[in-house]
């Protein structure tokens, strides 16, 4: 298919293993999104993951009062050994300059109308292929799961008024990285790892599947943290996850479902965006677990972690 305006990102396309390159089924996925959605009149336009820009609403189509953001399929590495992937997405209110003009005199949508705070968001969710497929959605009002009955090609409400448990004792964050991680989150991490005889006192359990939609999925049902911090591994990446199509719709559903979002420092849906494709360090989950983590994002560094007298539990310490 061919794209009227929104180009994507890398077009020559690939079935490469890393996660940062675009796989044809990146692309085929981002045409279904928009081959589904673009002619119901709901949309005055969208923004992918997969786009290097905003894409238009054909003209033979109605547009409406929404922007629709996506990542069409996240944790795509995953799809050529057939492990859970999905698609994450955010709708978000279009300005309202554009809702009250006529569709003849509307202007094209531009980056910035899309440069709104993840609080502002109207409905979130995201699509898991696993051994079932599933929709999980949120529009403020709590977050409700729903199963493809294939036999009735129905989304069935399945798992109403989802909670994520606000403690948990599984943590997911890639370990490779390690060397590039800030003292915050190496502390955090050294922490569970230290196990039952450590400052946390109780033993941890480690998951990394690589399909950050596959992890938030796992972390509503059963609680748990998960952690895709800034790092210094490439000082022109501040993170490695986008901030309009991952951080903010999963951020609204963690909130909705009880748990929590973050950066490390601040409330993930408080941060405004500065560019479309904006990377951003993401903690999300069991709500005590994220505040911890942004805890320590907020004391001073410790020089010596191992000086018994700054222990987690100690003198100096709640
Ligand atoms: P995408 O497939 O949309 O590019 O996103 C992949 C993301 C996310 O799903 C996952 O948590 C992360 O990349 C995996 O990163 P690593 O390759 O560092 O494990
Ligand atoms: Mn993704
Ligand atoms: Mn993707």
């Amino acid at each position: 298919m061919q794209l009227k305006c929104g180009t994507y990102a890398h077009p020559e396309g690939s079935d490469a293993q890393d996660a940062e390159t675009q796989k044809k089924r990146d692309v085929l996925a981002n045409d279904v999104f928009i081959r589904r959605t673009e002619w119901a009149g709901h949309l005055a336009g969208m923004a992918s993951e997969e786009m290097d820009t905003p894409y238009q609403i054909a003209g033979q189509h109605p547009r409406g009062k929404y922007l629709l953001v996506f990542d069409p399929l996240d944790g795509s590495s995953n799809i050529d050994v057939n492990m859970t992937v999905g698609s994450i997405f955010s709708v978000l209110r279009s300005p309202k300059e554009l809702e009250d003009m006529p569709r003849e005199q509307q202007r094209d949508v531009v980056e910035a109308d899309f440069l709104q705070a993840g609080s502002t968001q109207v409905a979130a969710g995201y699509a898991l292929y696993g051994p079932s497929t599933m929709l999980v959605l949120t529009v403020g009002t709590g977050v409700h799961g729903f199963t493809l009955d294939p036999t009735l090609g129905e989304f069935m409400l399945t798992h109403p008024a989802m909670q994520v448990p606000a403690d948990t004792q599984e943590f997911a964050i890639n370990a490779s990285n390690a060397r590039f991680w800030e003292a915050p989150v190496k502390r955090y991490v050294d922490e569970c790892l230290a196990g039952k005889p450590g400052p946390r006192g109780k033993d941890f359990n480690m998951r990394w599947i690589a399909s950050m939609v596959a992890e938030a999925h796992r972390i509503l049902m059963r609680g748990g943290v998960f952690l895709y911090p800034r790092d210094t591994k490439d000082a022109s990446k501040p993170g490695r996850l986008r901030l309009l199509y991952e951080a903010n719709p999963i951020g609204m559903v963690m909130e909705q479902a009880g748990g929590r979002a973050s950066t490390g420092e601040k409330p993930m849906l408080d941060v405004q965006p500065s560019s479309l494709h904006q990377r951003i360090g993401l903690v999300f989950g069991s709500r005590n677990e994220v505040e911890r983590i942004e805890r320590y994002h907020a004391e001073p560094v410790q020089t010596n972690l191992h000086n018994p007298l700054f222990a987690e539990r100690s003198l100096f310490r709640d």
